[in-house]
């Protein structure tokens, strides 16, 4: 059920274009969401896509990975063992206003008679390109080009060129390049989305200089301690006469460019913006790092930042562009809106995580502070498979920061009398972060999510060397922590229950046996159990050491095993379902009926209590279960608990449609799941939440890859074993993308009646389509046809489910 149409923005404004996001006039009525869907990042800082003149302006914002402040939570009724401290990305000083004045009066895009407007967001030159002809009241016209980008390359550098040409006339200009700290809070208005308000200022000044025409301010959190030292220098280029004059105070800077303008002659600026960042290195270290990143700019110059930038993404396109082909003949221009979306989406993801070092990736990447710029599972569950197949350094890079946060879960979870490690539902240092236990630490299948991840790396990737090294720890202290907070029931023939936890779908919070999370925690507990096994028989060495690390006795491992072997896992024979929790089916459905769409999402209308005592549902639960561990139902009880939970589930997280069209595909609903998938694609180009303003939903975008890749070209990659049941929408008569499964190149086309697999690089690969093996042998295409989706229909649904009669999906895979 979706309540809100997604909004494309008009046409005639915003045209489709395969490589860009292009505004072809100043648009004030989108101008907040605008600010968001044309930001810039590379994983560790981001811009949001305001005007560098700083005014119009909704919310403006610069944030940099990791960079939080800390903040006491206020329980009205305190408890034992509730998280204790918040952590919000704080909103950095502001380097990239450059303000221009011609006859000392200043260009306001608002009032500006405008010749000419063009915004883009360029999504192979990884630049935010603006084009505006100004005429003056007096009738000069002033043309004004700029280009700003947030390195790859460079992690800690972003700059922006911008060139100034007087046409008709000379006229004094003035540029005036400033930065600056908005010390002022902004409060979070009830919507427990946003990021929370501070009542005092959050950085406070540390050094700051002046030296010619480079400034550097340098601030230090409050309470959190962290440092920041933000730097910006300038190369300035004009045959006009000019002169210049800097200076600088605690929270501000600038450097003003005086020109004796003459017509047609160019003015150039380049601004070269650094930040550095520390949780425990002394500002001043900072500024030093921040003056050796503006030497090294200077030295190299703009272009080649272009030119480096532009490598990054060649790079990135190669490995991950997904490509669709429509009827040419079409008259609807819905195809080539799909292709832009779905590359907006990937860049997205991609300026969300490709220099998070050290670091997650924040629900919002780095494009707003909503959310607080936590790290949820939307990483590994949402995230993950995309980064796994296409770039793989940076899905280390996700788990590593996991791994580095284990001594804090192990800390967690005995904070929350477990054993092991449990990892926090929502942070950026490591400590859980949040305020509301019932949708927060009672996630306990953050877990088993992390180690989903985790396996489907080491699987496609072939990184054993990541399992030995970090993942057989992460996988002891994970399964110690299952087997402690559950218990062997004898309501249910002894066999394993977990009880007080909240699955996915946050409209069921603190519920006995969530059948997600039982099914992700079995296995998390058999993946620890073969992983120890497979140490002690194949690696000794590597098991010692983990046994000293851990204290692991083998006799844990065996009771991994029991507990997973014995998962209690509720079904409904009557209605032939998995019940989503044990009392689930006893609660009352929900009114949808009389629930007009403006009542959703039903958090912000309703009270919780109201919400949880029926059936009713946030986001695919049961229905994500049947997507990441198919193989463990059967093609009845898919269809079955699809058509039970699907008209249940509200929608009002942006994480649920990707995932309900996947499975709509994947059972045989093909109109339902291109409806679904337009949903997901269109989540943030469409606003179909109604709140991009507040940022991107990376989450959500991660999802529309997958939507792509496993749900319409049918991909599952069980035990990482690649099998393909491709089925197109209709409107789309081809789909391309690559896949890099260790080490080697897969290209899948698939086109019309046909699916032809390639290994463009490796030796060989086995893969299955439509249940037909298919050896791949490197430079070889294999054609091979697609059975029309009826006469597929049982085959299809079969797939997922091996034939051999003696087959239990209750046993852990070979
Ligand atoms: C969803 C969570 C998600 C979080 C951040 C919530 O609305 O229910 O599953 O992790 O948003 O994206």
């Amino acid at each position: 059920m979706l309540h809100h149409e997604p909004l494309i923005p008009p046409r005639y404004i915003y045209p489709p274009e395969p490589w860009r996001w292009v505004e072809k006039q100043f648009y004030p009525k989108l101008l907040v969401q605008m600010e968001t869907l044309f930001s810039t990042a590379n994983g560790y800082l981001g811009m949001r896509g305001v005007f560098e003149e700083g005014s119009p302006i909704g919310q403006n914002g610069t944030f940099i990975n990791g960079f939080y402040e800390s903040w006491p939570i206020v329980y009205a009724e305190e408890a034992y063992g509730f998280a204790r401290t918040g952590q919000t990305i704080v909103n950095a000083t502001d380097s990239k206003i450059i303000r221009l004045y011609v006859d000392d009066e200043p260009f306001y895009l608002p009032t500006a008679n405008l010749l000419k407007f063009e915004r883009s967001l360029d999504m192979q030159n990884g630049t935010l390109d603006r084009e505006v002809l100004w005429q003056t009241p007096s009738g000069k016209q002033v043309s004004i080009r700029s280009r700003r980008l947030v390195s790859f390359e460079h992690r800690h550098l972003a700059a922006i060129s911008y060139e100034v040409t007087i046409l008709n006339a000379k006229a004094p200009i003035v540029i005036s390049s400033e930065m600056h700290y908005d010390a002022s809070a902004r409060a979070s208005e009830g919507d427990p989305r946003l990021a929370k308000g501070f009542k005092e200022r959050v950085l406070l000044p540390e050094h700051y200089w002046v030296k010619d025409r480079r400034i550097i301010l340098s601030h230090i959190t409050r309470n959190s301690r962290m440092t920041l030292a933000c730097g910006v220098d300038h190369e300035f280029e004009t045959k006009s006469p000019y002169s210049y004059e800097s200076q600088c105070s605690e929270d501000d800077g600038k450097v003003v460019f005086s020109v004796d303008a003459q017509p047609g002659v160019p003015i150039r600026l380049v601004k070269y913006m650094t930040y550095h960042t520390s949780d425990h290195f002394p500002a001043q270290e900072l500024c030093e790092r921040a003056e050796r990143t503006l030497d090294r700019a200077i030295t190299h110059g703009f272009d080649n930042l272009l030119v480096s930038q532009r490598q990054y993404l060649d790079d990135f396109w190669d490995r991950s562009d997904l490509k669709i082909e429509g009827d040419p003949h079409a008259p609807s221009d819905t195809i080539e809106l799909m292709q832009q979306v779905l590359r907006f989406n990937l860049f997205h993801v991609f300026q969300a995580s490709a220099r998070s070092e050290g670091g997650g990736v924040p629900a919002k990447g780095l494009t707003s502070h909503a959310y607080e710029g936590n790290y949820f599972w939307d990483m590994e569950i949402y995230l993950q498979p995309f980064l796994t197949y296409t770039s793989p350094r940076i899905a280390k890079n996700l788990l590593l920061f996991r791994y580095s946060i284990l001594d804090k879960a192990r800390q967690r979870a005995r904070e929350v009398n477990q054993d092991g490690a449990l990892f926090p539902w929502r942070t950026i240092n490591g400590e859980e972060a949040s305020a509301y236990y019932a949708a927060g630490t009672a996630q306990y299948h953050i877990n088993a999510d992390i180690i989903y991840a985790l396996k489907k790396y080491v699987d496609i990737t072939g990184d054993d060397e990541f399992l030995l090294n970090e993942g057989a720890e992460m996988l002891v202290e994970t399964a110690r922590m299952w087997y402690s907070l559950g218990f062997f029931s004898k309501r249910v023939a002894g066999q394993f229950c977990i009880h007080g936890v909240t699955g996915p779908d946050e409209y069921n919070a603190v519920v006995n046996n969530n059948t997600y999370t039982n099914l992700m925690a079995r296995e998390n507990l058999w993946y620890a159990a073969s992983t120890v096994e497979m140490l002690r028989d194949r690696h000794p060495d590597w098991f010692i050491a983990l046994v000293d690390k851990t204290k692991l006795k083998l006799s844990e491992v065996k009771n991994w095993r029991k507990a997973a072997d014995n998962m209690y896992l509720p079904f409904d024979e009557r209605l032939k379902i998995h019940i989503q929790h044990d009392t689930f089916l006893d609660e009352k459905v929900w009114d949808f009926e009389n629930t007009p769409p403006d009542k959703y999402p039903l958090l912000l209308h309703f009270h919780p209590l109201v919400i949880y005592r029926h059936q009713v549902i946030k986001q695919a639960d049961i229905v994500l279960a049947m997507f990441l561990l198919g193989d463990k139902f059967s093609p009845e009880q898919k269809r079955h608990n699809f058509d039970y939970y699907d008209p249940l589930t509200t929608g009002d997280s942006s994480l649920s449609v990707s995932i309900q069209s996947i499975v709509s595909a994947e059972i045989g609903y093909l109109e339902q799941a291109t409806e679904y998938a337009k949903y997901a694609v269109l989540m943030d180009l469409g606003d179909v939440a109604g709140n991009v303003k507040d940022g991107c939903h990376i989450a959500a975008m991660g999802g529309t890859w997958m939507v792509a890749v496993y749900g319409f070209a049918g991909m599952r990659d069980y035990n990482g074993h690649l099998s393909f049941h491709p089925k197109l929408p209709e409107i789309v008569k081809r789909l391309r993308f690559p896949l890099t499964i260790q080490g080697q190149r897969l290209e899948v086309d698939i086109q019309g009646t046909t699916a032809t697999y390639l290994l463009q690089q490796g030796t060989q690969l086995a893969i299955s389509h439509q249940g037909k093996d298919i050896q791949l042998l490197e430079g070889i295409p294999v054609t091979v046809e697609l059975k029309p989706v009826l006469e597929l229909k049982g085959e299809l649904i079969k797939s997922s489910w091996p034939s051999d009669p003696t087959f239990n999906p209750n046993k852990q895979d070979d």
